[in-house]
C-alpha cells in the first residue's frame, strides 16, 4: 500500500524525503550505538524504563532502531518492534538475541504499518517523530492510532527547544549536527497533527529538564 500523502505535497517530494530519512539510518546504523553511547550511559537508560512503565499486553516499539529500549520492556509483555531501516533492524535483531524476552521485529514504515487494526495495548516511539517530515506526521500518527486497541495507549518521546535562552542557543547550535547526522529536529510539529489523526492527549510531561517531552495519547473514542 502506498504511503498516505497530503494533497498539498507532491508524490516526488514525499518519496525524496522518506528516502532521505531512510538512507540516513542505513548509513549510520553501524555507528548509531557508538554516537549515542554518551547519552545512553548518562541519562537515557533510566528514562527508557520510565517511558515503558505500566504498559502490559501487546506492545509496539515504533521506530525501534538498534533496540535500545529492549531492556526497558516490562516483564511479560508481548513485544514487537518496527523500523524503516533494515540496517538498524539488523542491529536490533543481534541485540534481541541476547534477551530472554522475545521481540518480533519487522521492517515497516510508520506511515504504512503492516499490522491489523487494534493490535496493540501500548505503543511507544522514542526519538522517532523528530525524524519524520512534517507532511508525514499525520499519516504516521494515524497508523499508530489504527493499530492501537481502542483502550490502548500511545507514548511519544522527543526533544523540544528549551525556553531557557542559554540551553536554547546551545540546541540551535547543535541543530545542524542533529539534522545532518540523525535527520532529526528539536522542533517537530507532532502536536499539530493529533486532532487530525484522531488522538486525544492524556498528558504531557517533561521527563528530562525542559528539553525532553513524553506525550501520552489514546485513540479518540
Ligand atoms: C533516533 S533513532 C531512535 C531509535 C530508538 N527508538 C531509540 O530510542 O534509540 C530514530 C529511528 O526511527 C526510524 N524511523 C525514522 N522514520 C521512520 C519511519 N517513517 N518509519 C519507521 N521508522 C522510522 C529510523 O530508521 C531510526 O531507527
Amino acid at each position: 500500500m502506498p504511503p498516505s500523502i497530503s494533497p498539498s505535497v507532491s508524490r516526488s517530494t514525499t518519496r525524496a524525503d522518506s528516502l532521505n530519512a531512510r538512507t540516513t539510518y542505513e548509513r549510520i546504523a553501524f555507528l548509531y550505538d557508538f554516537l549515542d553511547a554518551p547519552y545512553e550511559i548518562a541519562w537515557k537508560r533510566p528514562l527508557r524504563r520510565r517511558v515503558f512503565e505500566g504498559l502490559q499486553g501487546a506492545i509496539l516499539d515504533a521506530g525501534v532502531g538498534t533496540g535500545c529500549n529492549f531492556a526497558a520492556y516490562p516483564p511479560g509483555v508481548k513485544a514487537s518492534g518496527c523500523d524503516a531501516s533494515s540496517a538498524m533492524l539488523e542491529r536490533a535483531r543481534a541485540r534481541a538475541a541476547k534477551y530472554a524476552q522475545p521481540v518480533e521485529l519487522r521492517c515497516s514504515d510508520l506511515t504504512r504499518l503492516d499490522w491489523p487494526d487494534d493490535t496493540f495495548d501500548g505503543i511507544v516511539a522514542t526519538f522517532v517523530f523528530a525524524c519524520i517530515e512534517d507532511h508525514e506526521q499525520a499519516a504516521a500518527l494515524s497508523e499508530l492510532r489504527r493499530v492501537c486497541k481502542p483502550n490502548g495507549e500511545i507514548r511519544i518521546v522527543d526533544y523540544r527547544l528549551s525556553p531557557r535562552r542559554l540551553v536554547r542557543t546551545r540546541q540551535k547550535l547543535m541543530s545542524a549536527w542533529l539534522n545532518g547526522t540523525f535527520a532529526a529536529t528539536y522542533t517537530p510539529k507532532t502536536e499539530d497533527y493529533f486532532d487530525a489523526a484522531g488522538l486525544d492527549v492524556i498528558d504531557e510531561t517533561f521527563i528530562r529538564s525542559d528539553v525532553l517531552k513524553m506525550i501520552r495519547l489514546r485513540p479518540r473514542g
